[in-house]
């Protein structure tokens, strides 16, 4: 019994460190990004709204891709600037990374996404 309850904690602490948020801060994605705002990368809203415009039912798997592989070139306001590989990353963390992103879309509303919602500078560098 009192493995069982050992093993229900382990896990539990597992599935808490593979929520989208804290992959997120613990790789260091917001130096770059914000979750609605422009940074130094495109708003993770943006990303999500891209992606399901021109990829469609591809959108979570060119998602992974991107943080899996790296991407350039894709958003043309930050062409001087590239995003990092992150190949350490498993499936199903790359997943959901993928689902937060393209939930994020429903957040960015035309030019708001400029506003951001208070979540976006700085917030990552602390
Ligand atoms: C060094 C800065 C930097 C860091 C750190 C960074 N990114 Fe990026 N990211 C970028 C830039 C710049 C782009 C735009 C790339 C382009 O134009 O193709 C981008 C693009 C993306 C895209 C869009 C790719 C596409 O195909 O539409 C996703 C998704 C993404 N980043 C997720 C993440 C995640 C998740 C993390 C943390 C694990 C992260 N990024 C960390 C700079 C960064």
């Amino acid at each position: 019994m009192k493995k069982i309850m050992m093993t229900a904690v382990v896990l539990s602490s597992v599935l808490f460190a593979q929520s989208a948020e804290e992959l997120i801060d613990a790789n260091g994605c917001l130096a770059c990004h914000a979750v609605a705002s422009k940074k130094a990368a495109p708003a993770f809203a943006g990303i999500g709204k891209r992606n399901k415009r021109f990829e469609g039912s591809d959108a979570k798997a060119t998602i992974m891709n991107s943080i899996k592989n790296g991407s350039s070139g894709k958003y043309p306001m930050f062409a001087d600037s590239a995003m990092p590989a992150f190949p350490n990353f498993s499936q199903e963390e790359l997943s959901t990374l993928a689902d937060y992103i393209l939930a994020q879309s429903s957040i960015a509303k035309g030019k708001g996404m400029g506003q951001g919602r208070g979540m976006g500078m700085g917030r990552g560098m602390q």
